[in-house]
């Protein structure tokens, strides 16, 4: 027999284990970054990392039965919280998931959330789940459905010099998802870690999806933008990839740009790869990125293989809406 011992704990002990491996395990960066939870299961906020769990019951943790999104907190603001919990309430109606509370009660725990957490500058990450109550498939026998929320130290500090240096990527060979599955922001991530982990492999940052017709998908954790020779702002459709909440904005928010002449128009439509690989400059645009640009595909050099001006500009112009954006995109967080 093997002399491997497997000690059965009490309670009080197993929340000691927990509150030691976190001591240790975390030496102290995860433990400083996770600074509060919320769970509808116990019905509040804690700020012990020991304490973030979920059940293991959870449909989200045995059946990925669960949707989730996130949310900016910059200089001490809630950025675009709407947009993320519309998406997040819309991918638990695709996902057939009823949510435990309605909108305005999600939204004041996130508020609350990331007041308790004292993070000025962080995110939001949350889920809602079918919840727990056993391991089959079906949701019937859940006993409730549950929303988990964490907040997380982060810095923002103005990276620009690092975006500056440009990023490679590869086409992925990592099946892309059908597009009920990638228009739901769910929590089966597992093309996107794959995908994520050929791109390392290959000296990339991260791998690009081709969808089935060969036009341009999106990226792991982001959509993709072009900057075309004739100065057009291009991004792929959403039909078949999530609806970027940044790329929504950037949208909108580049329109100005047209107006001032430094593009010549913004449009949304099926880029083919060719297309894609012969326009100027090529981006990753995301809530958690802001903006990456892309100066290499597949070895292909995009442009003239450096940082494009425009898609500076559009970082530019991202970073400005975070910090000096119109109100209804930024709930302030009261720390008192
Ligand atoms: C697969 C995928 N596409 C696109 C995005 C970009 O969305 P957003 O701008 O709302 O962060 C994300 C990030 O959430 C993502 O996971």
């Amino acid at each position: 027999m093997d002399d491997f011992q497997v000690p059965v704990y009490s309670s009080s002990e197993v929340i000691e284990k927990l509150q030691m491996k976190w001591q240790s395990v975390g030496a102290g960066m995860r433990k400083k970054s996770y600074a509060a939870m919320y769970s509808s299961f116990f019905g509040g906020i804690t700020i012990d990392p020991a304490m973030m769990t979920i059940p293991i019951d959870d449909h989200m943790v045995h059946r990925g039965h669960g949707v989730f999104d996130t949310a900016t907190i910059f200089d001490g603001n809630l950025y675009d919280l709407d947009s993320h919990l519309d998406r997040l309430l819309n991918s638990a109606r695709l996902a057939k998931i009823t949510p435990p509370f309605p909108r305005h009660v999600l939204k004041t725990i996130l508020v609350k959330l990331a007041s308790v957490s004292r993070c000025r500058e962080g995110s939001l990450r949350y889920w809602l789940s079918a919840g727990p109550g056993n391991f089959s498939l079906s949701s019937a026998g859940c006993s409730e459905s549950t929303f988990y929320a964490i907040a997380m130290q982060e810095d923002h500090e103005p990276r620009r010099s690092e975006v500056m240096q440009g990023v490679k990527v590869i086409t992925s060979t990592v099946p892309m998802k059908s597009s009920i599955f990638a228009t739901i922001k769910n929590v089966n991530y597992l093309p996107n870690v794959l995908s994520v982990l050929e791109a390392e492999q290959n000296g990339a940052f991260a791998s690009i999806w081709i969808d089935d017709q060969g036009c341009v998908a999106e990226g792991p954790n982001a959509n993709i933008a072009f900057i075309t020779k004739t100065n057009h702002l291009l991004l792929p459709s959403f039909k078949k990839t999530l609806g970027g909440c940044t790329a929504n904005r950037l949208i909108h928010l580049a329109s100005k740009l047209v107006r001032t002449g430094v593009l010549e128009g913004v449009t949304t439509k099926d880029i083919t790869v060719k297309e894609g690989k012969e326009c100027n400059e090529m981006m990753f645009v995301g809530s958690g990125l802001l903006i990456i640009p892309i100066i290499a595909w597949d070895d292909h050099p995009i442009g003239d293989g450096h940082v494009g001006d425009r898609t500076m500009i559009l970082y530019d112009l991202l970073w400005d809406d975070m910090k000096n954006g119109p109100g209804r995109q930024r709930i302030p967080v009261s720390y008192n």
